[in-house]
């Protein structure tokens, strides 16, 4: 039986990649193995659980503060024994984290072919995001097949040089995700946001930001939620100690602002699904709120998400407080036309069924 590796180790690449693993264990064709390399730690595990999902291989790498080229290098060397060991047909990655490179990069010396979760998303800026732009992009030239979301992801891949046959347009798996984790029936957690309160979900993580401008970004939420008396915004904490100096320093002392650990992906989708107004420098969470049809102010200049943008849910602010206090105030403002025109679902990032497609399509190249 051919066997396929699908390699995660962020809690992104573990929401996006769950439906994925599910579905190809359940054709059963394949010997699917999962390796986790422990790139983050808490907030993948509690991801993995919500999906129960078992890897069978973990790396283990993640060390408070180590640098990039370390975490870079622990994985290469991890995954390189066991890809010597296991020799599978096909590795797949997700996304444009270090683990995906590392993972992507190890295969190609072992001749293993990569296929890309995920593929051709590009802002063309090496500093933003930094380091997620140089990934995809060299994930690209590692890989043999290219699972695009999007219409716009497969040019970006046909404009580099990627031949068409090898990119398959699939729509993105965390619209699966969402599906899944929305019908979910057991216990997840409850949120008590009083009935005339308006609720604002806000996260911020990305390396760029760090100093200066993620404190501006808290400083700008406390701003907001101190200007109107009905709002109550609940922040979960990244577990990068960075985040979580910023939001002490900022937040401390505002009973309207909850900061709290990271709830696991059923109970955070239940939260979003209950959000007035997000605000958030994450990608995958601009893919959800697109999906859920929840104006979104994205933290960043520039985002690799231009479909969520042009679908009018996605508004971009920049990184700098005066920005996003400015367009947070007016979307805040009672009868908002330019809030209700955000607030509209849209299916550009995909309708649950990716994974299946996805697998469609692996079926045809092994
Ligand atoms: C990584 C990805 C980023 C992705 C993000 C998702 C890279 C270079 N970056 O960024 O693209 O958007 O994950 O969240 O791959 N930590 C814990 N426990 C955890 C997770 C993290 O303590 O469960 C702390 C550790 O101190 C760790 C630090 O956070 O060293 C940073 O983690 P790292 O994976 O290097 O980068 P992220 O900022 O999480
Ligand atoms: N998420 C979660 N709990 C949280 C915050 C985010 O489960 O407290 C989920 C979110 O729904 C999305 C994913 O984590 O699916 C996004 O991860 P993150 O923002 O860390 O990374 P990015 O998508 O920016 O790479």
């Amino acid at each position: 039986m051919e066997s396929v590796m699908v390699v995660l180790g962020t809690r992104p690449e573990a929401i996006k990649l769950c439906p994925l693993i599910k579905e190809l264990k359940q054709r059963g064709k394949y010997e699917v193995r999962v390796c986790s390399t422990g790139q983050h730690r808490a907030m993948l595990d509690s991801a993995l659980e919500a999906f129960d999902v078992k890897p069978d291989f973990d790396l283990d790498v993640m060390r408070t503060g180590q640098t990039l080229s370390t975490v870079t290098a622990r994985i290469l060397k991890g995954i390189d024994e066991i890809l010597e060991a296991e020799r599978p047909s096909l590795v797949l990655v997700q996304g444009d984290t270090t683990t995906a490179f590392a993972a992507a990069l190890s295969a190609f010396h072992h001749r293993i072919p990569v296929g890309h979760v995920e593929a051709g998303l590009r802002t063309y800026h090496m500093d933003s995001l930094f380091p997620e732009e140089f990934h995809r992009q060299a994930i690209s030239l590692l890989s043999s097949v290219h699972f695009a979301p999007t219409v716009s992801a497969k040019k970006n891949l046909v404009k580099e040089g990627r031949a068409e046959s090898s990119i398959f347009i699939t729509g993105n798996t965390v619209v699966d995700a969402l599906r899944f984790t929305l019908t979910q029936k057991k216990p997840y957690r409850r949120w008590s946001i009083p009935e005339a309160c308006r609720l604002v979900v806000f996260t911020a993580h990305r390396r760029e930001s760090f100093g200066e401008p993620i404190r501006g970004m808290f400083r700008a939420l406390r701003s907001l939620v101190e200007a109107y008396p009905d709002i109550i915004a609940i922040c979960p904490l990244h577990h990068n100690p960075e985040v979580r100096r910023a939001a002490a320093e900022i937040l401390k002392g505002e009973p309207r602002i909850r900061t709290v650990e990271p709830p696991e992906i059923v109970s955070f989708h239940h939260l979003l699904s209950k959000a007035y107004l997000v605000i958030t420098d994450s990608g995958g969470i601009q893919e959800e709120t697109v999906a859920l049809g929840i104006p979104t102010i994205v933290t960043r200049y520039s985002t690799e998400r231009q479909e969520g943008i042009r679908a009018g849910v996605l508004r971009l602010a920049g990184s700098g407080e005066e920005g996003i206090r400015e367009l947070g105030m007016r979307l805040l403002a009672p009868k908002s036309e330019e809030y209700e025109f955000m607030k509209k679902p849209s299916a550009v990032f995909g309708d649950g069924n990716a994974s299946v497609r996805i697998v469609d399509a692996i079926e045809k190249m092994l």
